[in-house]
C-alpha cells in the first residue's frame, strides 16, 4: 500500500517546460506564473536584466560577462493546491543540448508564441522534440496588447508549420490599441482589457460580460463586435473539438491569447492549463512501464552541470525523479555503476536560491553532488531494483569546428578537459576518419557553446586552443552502425566522421545533400537523433 501523503504529493504535481523563441515573453509568463504563486515577490526577479540581479542559473563568468543565462534551472512554486514545476529553458539565442534535454523531464510543454509574429525558428526545433515524446503542447499567443497578427492565421501558421491541431480556448477581441479582452469559449464570457502598467502588480483590472450585454458591444465597438460574434461562429463550425485524448497525446494544442506583460489571460491560462494537464505519468523502462505512485523511488539523470562553484570544481547531476518519494538519507542504487550510494548535498534550484532538500516526489527535479559518476540518462532506484529507464537521444548539433591545442605538450589535460566536458553533455566530438589523424571536430547545438569550451579549456584545464570553424550545419547518423562509410557514394562536400564510441556520422552543408546521399546509396538510413 502507498501511503497516501506519497500520493497525494505526486497527484498534485505538474512538471513542463516553457518553450519560445527568444523574445516571446516566455520570461514574463514564469515571472507571472511564480508570482501567482507567491514564489517571487515582483517581477524581473527571473531574470534581472535591469537590475543586475542575476538568477541561480546563472553561474558561469561568460554567462555573467554577457549578461545572459546559458543553462538552465528549474522553478517550483504552489498554486491552488498544486505543486508546480518549472523546467526553465536558456531564453537566448544560443541555446544547447541543455534545452533539448530539460524537455526530456517534462510531462507537458507550453508554447509561447509572439503573436506579431506567429511560429519562429527556435520554436520550432524544441517543438520537434516535444512532438517525438508525444508530451502535450499547450500554446499562449501572447503580446496581444500590440498589433497581433491576424487570430485565425496564427492557428492556420501553428497548424501548418508544426504540423499540430489547434483547439481554441478562448478568443481575442480586436489587439494593440484596439485590444479589447478575451472570449472564453468554455464559459461564454468575455473578460476585458484595460491596460495598466503591472510592474510587480498581480494582475490587470478584469471585468467579466456575458456575451449578449449591451455594456460589451458598447466597450468593444460595433466593427469589433459584430466580428467576435462572426470568429466565434466560424471557429465552432470548423475547429478542432476539444479531444483530451488527443490533447494528451500531444496531436491537439488547446490554444490561448493573452499578454503576460500586463497579467491579462495568464492566470485564466494557469487555471485551464492545470486543469488540463497530468500529474506524472508512467514512463518506460526496459522492465516495461514504471508507475509514479505505485513504484518506489526513482530517478534519471538529465543533465550535468561543472563548476557550478568554481573554488570546489565541483559536479552537479540533475534528475528527474519519476517515481515514488525521495527521502535524502536513503540509500539508493545506481544502475550503470551497480554501486548503492547516499545522494549528497540533494537541493531544490528555485527562483532565487538553491535549497538543500530532505525530500522530494515524483514530478520534482533535483540536483546532487556529482563524485563524476554519473552520465547523462542514468537511471537511479532503490537497491533491488535494476531497471533502467529509456536512455536520451543525442540531439543533432549544427554548428562544426576543427579544434587546434595551440601548446602539444599539454595534449594530456586538453584530451581530458574536452572528453570530461563532452560526458557533461554541452558539446560533442567527433574524429575523422583519415588515418592516423587524431583531430578533433566539436558539434554544438548553440554557437555560445564554443565561447563555453574555449574558456572552459582555458580555465580549468590550463589547454589554449584555437578554433576553425567548419561549413557544415547538418549532422546524421548512420542507422546501421557497421555501414562503411568510405565507400558510399556521391560524398564530395560530405564529411565522415565517427563519435566517440566509433558510431559512423556523416556531415553535410544544407539539407539538399542529405537528400542526395540517399538517393545514391540505396538502404542507407541517415537519423537526426542517436537514441542511446
Ligand atoms: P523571452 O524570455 O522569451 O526571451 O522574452 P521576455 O519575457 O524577456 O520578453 C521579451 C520582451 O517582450 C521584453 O521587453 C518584455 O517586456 C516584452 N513582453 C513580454 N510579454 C509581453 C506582452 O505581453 N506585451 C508586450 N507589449 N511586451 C511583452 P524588453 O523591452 O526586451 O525587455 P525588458 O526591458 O522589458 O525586460
Amino acid at each position: 500500500m502507498v501511503e497516501q501523503t506519497i500520493k497525494n504529493e505526486i497527484q498534485k504535481r505538474r512538471t513542463f517546460a516553457i518553450i519560445s523563441h527568444p523574445d516571446a515573453g516566455k520570461t514574463t509568463l514564469t515571472e507571472k506564473f511564480l508570482l501567482y504563486g507567491g514564489a517571487i515577490n515582483t517581477a524581473g526577479s527571473v531574470k534581472g536584466k535591469a537590475t543586475a540581479k542575476y538568477a541561480v542559473s546563472d553561474w558561469m563568468e561568460i554567462e555573467k560577462e554577457r549578461g545572459i543565462s546559458v543553462t538552465s534551472s528549474v522553478l517550483q512554486f504552489h498554486y491552488n493546491g498544486y505543486c508546480i514545476n518549472i523546467l526553465d529553458t536558456p531564453g537566448h539565442q544560443d541555446f544547447s543540448e541543455d534545452t533539448y534535454r530539460t524537455l526530456m523531464a517534462a510531462d507537458s510543454a507550453v508554447m509561447v508564441i509572439d503573436a506579431s509574429k506567429g511560429v519562429e525558428e527556435q520554436t520550432i526545433k524544441l517543438f520537434k522534440v516535444c512532438v517525438m515524446r508525444h508530451i502535450p503542447i499547450f500554446t499562449f499567443i501572447n503580446k496581444m496588447d500590440r498589433d497581433a497578427k491576424d487570430s485565425f492565421e496564427l492557428l492556420d501558421d501553428i497548424e501548418t508549420v508544426l504540423g499540430i491541431h489547434t483547439c481554441p480556448i478562448n478568443w481575442p477581441i480586436g489587439s494593440g490599441k484596439q485590444f479589447k479582452g478575451i472570449y472564453d469559449r468554455k464559459a461564454k464570457k468575455v473578460r476585458t482589457f484595460e491596460s495598466v502598467a503591472t510592474g510587480g502588480l498581480k494582475s490587470a483590472a478584469e471585468t467579466d460580460y456575458d456575451l449578449n450585454d449591451p455594456a460589451l458591444k458598447e466597450l468593444a465597438t460595433d466593427e469589433l463586435y459584430e466580428q467576435l460574434i462572426e470568429e466565434i461562429e466560424l471557429l465552432d463550425g470548423a475547429s478542432d473539438p476539444l479531444d483530451m485524448e488527443k490533447v494528451q497525446s500531444g496531436e491537439l494544442s488547446p490554444v490561448f491569447f493573452g499578454s503576460a506583460l500586463t497579467t491579462f489571460g495568464v492566470e485564466t491560462f494557469l487555471k485551464y492549463f492545470l486543469e488540463m494537464t497530468t500529474s506524472p505519468l508512467p514512463r518506460l523502462s526496459n522492465e516495461g512501464s514504471i508507475d509514479p505512485i505505485e513504484h518506489d523511488f526513482s530517478a534519471f539523470v538529465f543533465k550535468i552541470q561543472a563548476n557550478m562553484n568554481k573554488a570546489h570544481r565541483d559536479r552537479i547531476a540533475f534528475m528527474r525523479i519519476c517515481s515514488g518519494k525521495f527521502e535524502a538519507d536513503r540509500e539508493v542504487y545506481h544502475v550503470q555503476s551497480k554501486r548503492t550510494l547516499k545522494l549528497s548535498q540533494p537541493q531544490q534550484i528555485m527562483a532565487q536560491d538553491r535549497q538543500v532538500i530532505s525530500k522530494a516526489y515524483a514530478g520534482d527535479v533535483i540536483g546532487v553532488f556529482d563524485p563524476g559518476i554519473f552520465a547523462i540518462g542514468d537511471t537511479i532506484t532503490l537497491p533491488g531494483s535494476k531497471f533502467e529507464y529509456e536512455g536520451i537521444p543525442t540531439f543533432a548539433p549544427e554548428h562544426f569546428a576543427r579544434v587546434i591545442q595551440l601548446n602539444s605538450m599539454k595534449r594530456k589535460q586538453f584530451v581530458k578537459g574536452i572528453t570530461q566536458i563532452a560526458q557533461e553533455g554541452a558539446i560533442q566530438i567527433f574524429q575523422e576518419y583519415t588515418a592516423g589523424m587524431a583531430e578533433i571536430i566539436v558539434g554544438v547545438v548553440g554557437v555560445l557553446q564554443f565561447d563555453v569550451l574555449k574558456y572552459r579549456l582555458e580555465n580549468e584545464y590550463g589547454c589554449e586552443i584555437r578554433l576553425e570553424s567548419l561549413p557544415y550545419a547538418f549532422i546524421r547518423w548512420v542507422g546501421d552502425p557497421s555501414t562503411d562509410v568510405t565507400k558510399l557514394k556521391r560524398m564530395n562536400n560530405v564529411k565522415a566522421v565517427k563519435d566517440m564510441k566509433g558510431n559512423p556520422l556523416l556531415l553535410f552543408v544544407n539539407d539538399w545533400m542529405i537528400r542526395m546521399v540517399l538517393e545514391d546509396n540505396e538502404g542507407l538510413e541517415l537519423l537526426e537523433f542517436k537514441k542511446n
